[in-house]
């Protein structure tokens, strides 16, 4: 630089650079600078969160041998103007610590001909939480539909019972009491179910520390009283995990459900003796539960090594109703995701033949982000 030079303003480009990279940093989307033969020149830290490899390990490589097709779309760009409008496609992203997924990304000019900004976003984790919500959405829909529906059959409900117990009083022929003796079996049996239905929302909850290995130790023996042989639980815990508030009661119920629905579809694996479920804890990082943003979260995963959940039912599991067993009611895994909501958590299954695993999260701390409404 000469003369005057030294008493000029600020270098606007730089500044502005700098502060367009310090805003970058604050970005869920990758945002990558690239020369024209798509080596990496600069990136932010979300690029490395998508990409699976530090900063330091991806300035100065091939941007072209992660994301597929994108040396086609920059000579394309370079032979457009200066108010080209940018680029944007659907790309295979390698990414070594994940699988390979299909993410949105785009290139634009930068003002610079050897310069190109792209920017890269995992489509296919804002899809999976569009769905996670939306199912929730439906499934707290359901929930409520239900629980009013209960409440409206349980009165008259009560009354036909009545009435077929007086009427069983004034019979005096044993053929005909059978009937009124359906009549009061059917009407409990309906009870029951509804009473099923309603209890998430009728017991008083009873807030207090807990200990979720206390939690899970007491599922995990209450399991293997009930299956004696054939099943093994193993433990994977983290003891340094922090307790959570919540309601005992409830989160046994919870890890009961889900530990009992995996013995019930280990049966053949129970019958060779090798069924298997492992419980495992963990603190999870940056974790978003229900567009909640929280630094911490205490993860549990219940795995087990059965035939998979059936594919029709996939979708569907946490609705109430919703079952695969000929003496299952389908309310098991409807009242884990109320419980587990009541406790501002959230629940998720990944399942394949050989082995299924839901994941609970509970938040540690307050969010840091809180959605909005
Ligand atoms: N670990 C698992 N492996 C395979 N299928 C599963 C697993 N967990 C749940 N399912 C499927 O999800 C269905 C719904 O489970 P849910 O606990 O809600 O109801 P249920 O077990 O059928 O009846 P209930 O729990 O009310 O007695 C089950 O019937 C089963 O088909
Ligand atoms: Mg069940």
């Amino acid at each position: 630089m000469r003369g005057g030079a030294r008493n000029a303003a600020p270098q606007p480009a730089r500044t502005s650079d700098e502060a367009f990279w310090a805003a970058a940093g604050a970005l869920t989307t990758g945002v990558v600078l690239v020369n024209a033969q798509a080596r990496i020149l600069r990136c932010n830290p979300a690029s490395e969160m998508l990409f699976g490899f530090s900063k330091r390990a991806l300035v100065g490589t091939d941007l072209s041998a992660l994301v597929d097709g994108l040396k086609g779309w920059l000579a394309v760009l370079r032979q457009q103007d200066e108010q080209s409008a940018p680029c944007s496609f659907i790309a295979e992203v390698a990414a070594p610590v994940r699988a390979a997924r299909r993410m949105h990304v785009t290139v634009s000019l930068s003002g610079d001909p050897d310069r190109f900004l792209v920017e890269v976003s995992d489509v296919h984790q804002a899809f999976e939480r569009f769905r996670e919500e939306h199912q929730s959405d439906l499934s707290g829909a359901a929930r409520g539909m239900l629980r009013n529906l209960a409440h409206e059959i349980k009165n008259p409900l009560g009354g036909i019972r009545g009435a077929a117990q007086l009427l069983e009083l004034e019979l005096e022929d044993a053929q005909l009491r059978e009937y009124t003796g359906v009549i009061i079996h059917e009407s409990d049996r309906l009870q029951g179910l509804l009473d099923r239905m309603l209890v998430p929302y009728r017991t008083e909850r009873r807030i207090r520390e807990i200990n979720i290995h206390e939690v899970l130790e007491r599922v995990r023996s209450l399991a293997l009283a009930e299956y004696r042989e054939g099943l093994a639980i193993q433990r994977d815990y983290d003891v340094s995990l922090p307790e959570i508030m919540g309601d005992g009661e409830q989160l046994i119920q919870v890890f009961l459900n889900i530990v009992r629905n995996a013995a019930q579809a280990l049966k053949s694996e129970i019958r060779k003796g090798e069924g298997k479920i492992v419980l495992k804890t963990r603190v999870a990082r940056q974790v978003t539960i229900r567009s909640n943003r929280y630094r911490m979260a205490l993860c549990v995963k219940v795995t087990d090594n059965g035939p998979g959940i059936d594919p029709q039912l996939r979708e569907r599991i946490f609705y109430p109703l919703v079952t695969g067993r000929a003496d299952g009611t389908g309310l098991g895994l409807a009242l884990v995701k109320t419980y587990v909501e009541q406790h501002a958590g959230s629940v998720e299954v990944q399942s394949v033949p050989g082995r299924t695993e839901f994941s609970v999260l509970f938040p540690l701390g307050a969010p840091i982000v809180r959605a909005e409404g």
